[in-house]
């Protein structure tokens, strides 16, 4: 059986080649690909500046929805035929990819392959990181900065739906007006004047338990000086720069706690442990159709670029997929 797959030869240039499909090891299952879902970290990849871990697949793509086709030995849930979306490890980009049995989460019924491909690394990097790393209670107060990207736009459902006051951030007021409608109580715009300024008038100041931050650089004082008391902030991203300058003493008056992770970077049984809570605590919401993926837009997979470049310029709003069951 071949698969085609795309190859990011140089930064400027995608073509897709054929290989023969690999062979699902041991608790792994080979996906007959429908859709992938496309992540700031495949541009980065694609850029040279984001090297895969030596035990990845060279090829992009680190989350797809589909068909599985094959069974490794060990697998005890799946059966050839089974709808689901999965994490990968690389190798997304592509008609078949492989993936852990255990990275994997069955599709219902209500979900396209593309709305599947749109949630793995969101469902993961939001689970790990605000309610596992930032442990979020039902109750406390969060603010996921960036409530319409493919992150956020998840997140914001998954808080809200766990019970907890939501807070959120976009660029432009039409973007807040959408976020607002998947359930955040406000919604302050990053383009406009100053964050932190926004969020006092709007009565958060110092009562905001956890802040999920995407975006870094000069954003981490105002999330310390917006934090409540014994506040936990996870910083996931760097689009406003990898470098911050922070008044240290916020921290220690307020009992902060300050923390990160890259999700590609996490141990396998570890996402296999997130997984597993996932499936308990947040899947039977997304069956319901209590948290939906936000689709911007499918492109073939020939056109990743032009999907590139799309998520480079900034203009979608929630995923942005890859199409690959066509050349
Ligand atoms: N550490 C991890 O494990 C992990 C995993 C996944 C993603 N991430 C990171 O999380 C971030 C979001 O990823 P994504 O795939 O969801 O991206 P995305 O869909 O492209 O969304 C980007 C988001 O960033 C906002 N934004 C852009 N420039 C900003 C600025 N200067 N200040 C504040 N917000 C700004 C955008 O808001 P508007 O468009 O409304 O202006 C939008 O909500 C990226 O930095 C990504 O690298 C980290």
């Amino acid at each position: 059986m071949d698969r085609h797959y795309i190859e990011f030869a140089t930064p400027e240039s995608a073509a897709v080649r054929s290989d023969p499909a690999p062979t699902p090891a041991r608790e792994e299952v080979l996906i007959g690909v429908h859709h992938a879902g496309i992540n700031r970290a495949d541009l980065l990849q694609r850029l040279g500046l984001y090297p895969p871990p030596e035990d990845a697949s060279p090829i992009p793509g680190l989350e797809v929805a589909g068909e599985v086709v094959a069974l490794g030995e060990g697998c005890q849930h799946l059966q050839v035929g089974d709808r689901v979306c999965a994490l990968t490890h690389g190798g997304g980009y592509a008609s078949l990819a492989i993936a852990r049995e255990d990275h994997c989460l069955t599709l219902p019924e209500t979900l396209t392959s593309e709305e599947g491909a749109a949630l793995p690394e969101a469902l993961l990097t939001v689970w790990y990181n605000v309610f596992e790393r930032g442990q979020l209670a039902r109750g406390e107060t969060v603010l996921i900065h960036g409530g319409s990207s493919g992150i956020g736009s998840i997140g914001v459902q998954m808080a809200k739906t766990m019970g907890a006051t939501t807070l959120s951030t976009a660029g432009s007021l039409e973007r807040c007006e959408t976020v607002r409608a998947l359930g955040a109580e406000f919604v302050a715009d990053h383009r406009e004047g100053d964050l932190a300024a926004q969020f006092t008038q709007a009565g958060y100041a110092g009562k905001i338990n956890v802040i999920l931050d995407i975006a870094g650089g000069d954003l981490m004082q105002s999330n310390l000086d917006l934090a409540a008391p014994d506040g936990r902030i996870v910083c996931i991203g760097v689009m406003r720069g990898m470098q911050s300058e922070i008044n240290l003493a916020t921290l220690f008056m307020k009992r902060l706690t300050l923390t990160g992770s890259t999700l590609r970077r996490l141990e396998m049984t570890e996402r296999a442990r997130c997984f597993d809570a996932i499936r308990q605590h947040v899947w039977p919401q997304v069956v319901a159709g209590d948290i939906r993926p936000v689709v911007d837009t499918a492109y073939p997979l020939a056109a990743v670029l032009e999907a590139h470049e799309h998520m480079r310029l900034g203009a979608h709003f929630g995923k942005l997929v890859l199409d690959c069951s066509v050349q």
